[in-house]
């Protein structure tokens, strides 16, 4: 991991993962995780995450819906839509993730996350601190997205007005190997939600 500081040293927590799953988990198993949405804008990410995260808290489930709009309102506000600040954003966000996840939170990501790397980076940096990464691809063809677009940002995108829109003028790296693909079109957001606590079910995550 490339720092800019030097002398700083890892310390080790009192608390194992185990001993925190037993006090503060669901029968005595830790769960924490991040599941991490992926698609283009108005796919349905921000809908089946915290419908998910509604679900789940209903459930007595810790957990906690971390949203592209709403991270770069506050840690990321530095931050805008290039390529590089994509890339910062993301890790930013990902060391969060790990350390809701860590906590024994399931953590509820939901970015656009456009290129590859974008869910490489979180998957390998779960993966190194043996923390269960499951990738979402909200499967919403464009014309849809566009047809939808909840926000009024493709029409301003069409009109030149935002440069760099995923999908019209920035690309969108379709996942290869996601733990799940949700298509969304004539379907509710319940059977998304469902897809989503199926493969949790499937990872020992939910029982
Ligand atoms: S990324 O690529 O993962 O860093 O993006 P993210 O943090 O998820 O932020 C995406 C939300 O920002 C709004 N927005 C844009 N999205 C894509 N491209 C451009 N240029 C852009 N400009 C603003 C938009 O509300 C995105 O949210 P969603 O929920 O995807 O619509
Ligand atoms: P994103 O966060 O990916 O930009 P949003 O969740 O903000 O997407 O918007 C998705 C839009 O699509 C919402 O208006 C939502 O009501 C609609 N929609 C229709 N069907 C579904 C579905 N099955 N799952 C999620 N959203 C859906
Ligand atoms: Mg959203």
């Amino acid at each position: 991991v490339p720092t800019k500081a030097t002398n700083v040293f890892e310390q080790e927590h009192k608390v194992s993962r185990e001993h925190r799953g037993r006090i503060l988990g669901g029968r005595g198993q830790f769960r924490g995780c991040t599941i991490w949405f992926t698609g283009l804008s108005g796919a349905g990410k921000t809908t089946i995450a915290f419908a998910l995260e509604e679900f789940l808290v209903a459930k007595g489930v810790f957990c906690y819906g971390l949203d592209g709009d709403n991270i770069r309102g506050g840690l990321c506000s530095d931050l805008g839509f290039s390529s590089e600040d994509r890339d910062e954003n993301i890790r930013r966000v990902t060391e969060v993730s790990k350390l809701f996840a860590d906590s024994g939170t399931v953590s509820i990501c939901s970015f656009v996350s456009p290129f590859s790397k974008h869910r490489d980076f979180p998957r390998q940096v779960h993966e190194t601190s043996n923390l269960p990464f499951l990738e979402v691809f909200v499967d919403t063809p464009l014309t849809e997205c566009e047809i939808r677009d909840t926000k009024g940002l493709y029409k301003k995108a069409r009109a030149g007005l935002i440069k760099g829109f995923t999908g019209i003028d920035q690309a969108y790296d379709v996942p290869e190997n996601p733990e799940l693909v949700v298509k969304t079109v004539g379907r509710s957001v319940q059977d998304c939600v469902q897809d989503v606590l199926n493969v949790l079910v499937a990872n020992g995550i939910l029982t």
